[in-house]
């Protein structure tokens, strides 16, 4: 029986578990795939007792993705770029770190989409983690990237991955004037920010606030624009749905939670896992 899980904490609203179960038994792989709630003293811990039990892998979430950096013992080029991991091999003695993040938001647009994102104009909102491991992979698909954040100096800090990062990437003030300005030439939007995702509800209030807000006022939306939205839950943002109104392709963020688990399944094991049972085993999480 082969050993896997995610570390995180929180971790119990993680939905990898049920996905990457329900994808083992479809496969009949003898496999068990397990959330694990880490103390944040207890990293060390938790890593190198996972390599002592013989874990194939594990998954790696909010907030350690930085943090078990200093525990591995190589990176893979993807994972060395954003100084980020989120899938965790052990190999022998090695404990090999690599992110699925980027490569399986790409990966996602490709798949039910069939969009490639060679050499497009993109408008990145946010410049935290998620949108790290995005622009990441933006970039070495040679796209333009516009990006624009609430605190702008998190932003500008994104110009300093990789080598032509200045050359491709442009900071734009999140301000309506500065922002109309480029939705002209931009092909697709992606929101990384936690704006419009579901929260549970507080005591006080039936409703959370953000699920009412927009990253961007949507009145910058044009037609020729795909808008991607990284928030899986709501499975429809606001955002998502005021761009449908105003004639634009969308995507949630289903497809990216889905395929960064595929191509950590690539990464443990060089196989496919049946996508279709990855898919409803989300779907059916979420409804
Ligand atoms: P993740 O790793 O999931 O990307 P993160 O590093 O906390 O999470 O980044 C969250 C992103 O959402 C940031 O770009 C953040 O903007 P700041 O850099 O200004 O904090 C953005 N964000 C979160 N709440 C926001 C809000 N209410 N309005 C605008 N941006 C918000």
């Amino acid at each position: 029986m082969e050993l896997l899980g995610v570390i995180g904490n929180p971790i119990a609203h993680s939905l990898s578990p049920v996905m990457h179960n329900t994808a083992l038994a479809a496969a009949g792989k003898k496999a068990v795939y397990l959330p694990f709630l880490v103390k944040h003293e207890e990293l060390a811990q938790a890593i190198y007792g996972a390599q002592a039990l013989g874990f194939t892998g594990l998954n790696v979430t909010i907030p350690f993705k930085e943090q078990v950096l200093p525990y591995l013992t190589e990176l893979t080029p993807e994972a060395e770029v954003i100084k980020s991991v989120n899938t965790i091999a052990f190999i022998a003695d090695r404990i090999v770190g690599h992110t699925t993040d980027g490569i399986g938001f790409i990966a996602a647009a490709k798949h039910e989409l069939n969009f490639d994102f060679i050499r497009k104009t993109v408008l990145v909102i946010g410049a935290g983690g998620a949108a790290r491991a995005i622009v990441a992979q933006l970039l070495a698909h040679q796209c333009r990237v516009y990006i624009t954040n609430r605190t702008d100096h998190r932003a500008r800090a994104l110009l300093t991955l990789g080598d032509n990062a200045r050359e491709q990437m442009t900071v734009v003030p999140m301000q309506l004037e500065s922002l109309r300005e480029i939705m002209d030439q931009v092909e697709v939007v992606i929101n990384t920010t936690s704006v419009g995702m579901a929260k549970p509800a507080a005591p006080t209030s039936s409703n959370s606030q953000d699920q009412t807000q927009v990253p961007i006022p949507a009145e910058l939306l044009l037609p020729q624009h795909l808008v991607i939205d990284i928030i899986y839950n709501p499975k429809q943002t606001l955002f998502l749905e005021m761009a449908s109104q105003r004639g634009c392709r969308i995507q949630n963020g289903v497809g990216m939670l889905v395929w960064q688990a595929v191509k950590a399944w690539e990464f443990w094991w060089g196989i496919t896992p049946p996508l279709d049972k990855m898919y409803q085993a989300v779907k059916a999480s979420l409804s």
